[in-house]
């Protein structure tokens, strides 16, 4: 374990033809945005996704998963990105259209950071789209309840992907064609437990990719991975700064 890549692990993503990453909530902590699963201060620990993150949820307490939902948009409003994100960005400015980011988090930052390649698995917290049709709606900070869709009548509700809901299908399709042709996977600040993005990883493997994770903690995929340990904000400058160095 090291927080150095190893020569031969350096070579393959320098000569790499297609690079995908795969970044979950971690990446953003250090921003200041709470990942779900953290035993202390993840959201998971102190509500129940079943009350909050789902569509029957939101058809039993529209109100309460709303004002949920406004609370981490202000989170997200107030937070920057850090130099994970940062550094993501760098590497794709390196690695041109070889590089994806396939992307978890409904937060925004990669964009804010630069990123352009960005494939967002699970939606955008910022964009409102009606319940009933899925009209592109806009609210605002102060609305304490979902406004009505002037289109349909149908309340507001956040872009993003709730449990029990398919993922964007054309984004889904990228996702898994760059996995599957990937050389090098980078997966970064994800638990890898939740479906189907974890599965990504796995098709990239089956192609004999190099699987790069870089995270705090052990995760299912840590088994078949080369680990570099800490934080991504720490971790991932080191990297680009190593693939800068001779290379
Ligand atoms: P999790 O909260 O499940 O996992 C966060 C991961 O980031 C853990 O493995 C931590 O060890 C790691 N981590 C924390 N801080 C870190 C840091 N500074 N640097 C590197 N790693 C760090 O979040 P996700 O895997 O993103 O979906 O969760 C996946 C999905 O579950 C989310 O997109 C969301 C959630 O429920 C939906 O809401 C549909």
């Amino acid at each position: 374990m090291s927080v150095r890549l190893p020569d031969s692990a350096l070579e393959r993503l320098r000569n790499a033809k297609r690079v995908a990453v795969m970044t979950g909530a971690g990446i953003s902590a250090e921003s200041g945005i709470p990942t779900f699963r953290d035993a202390q201060t993840g959201l998971w620990a102190k509500y129940d996704p079943a009350d909050l993150a789902t569509p029957e949820a939101f058809q039993r307490d529209p109100k309460l998963v709303w004002r949920w939902y406004q609370w981490r948009r202000e989170l997200v409003g107030r937070a920057a990105p850090n130099a994970g994100h940062s550094a993501l960005a760098a590497l794709e400015r390196r690695l041109g259209d070889r590089f994806r980011l396939i992307t978890q988090n409904v937060d925004g930052l990669h964009a804010r950071a630069g990123s352009e390649r960005v494939l967002p698995l699970h939606g955008d917290i910022t964009r409102d789209k009606c319940f009933d049709h899925g009209h592109p709606m806009q609210s605002s900070p102060e609305d304490e309840q979902p406004p009505a869709c002037p289109e349909c009548g149908s309340l507001a509700r956040p872009g993003v992907v709730w449990f029990g809901e398919s993922l964007p299908e054309e984004t889904l399709l990228e996702a898994i064609e760059w996995s599957r042709t990937a050389d090098v996977f980078l997966s970064v600040g994800t638990s890898s437990v939740v479906q189907p993005a974890a599965s990504l990883a796995h098709e990239a493997l089956r192609n004999q990719a190099l699987l790069i994770e870089v995270n705090l903690a052990d995760t299912p995929l840590s088994g078949q991975a080369l680990i570099l340990r800490g934080a991504a904000g720490e971790v991932l400058p080191r990297l680009v700064e190593q693939l800068d160095e001779d290379g």
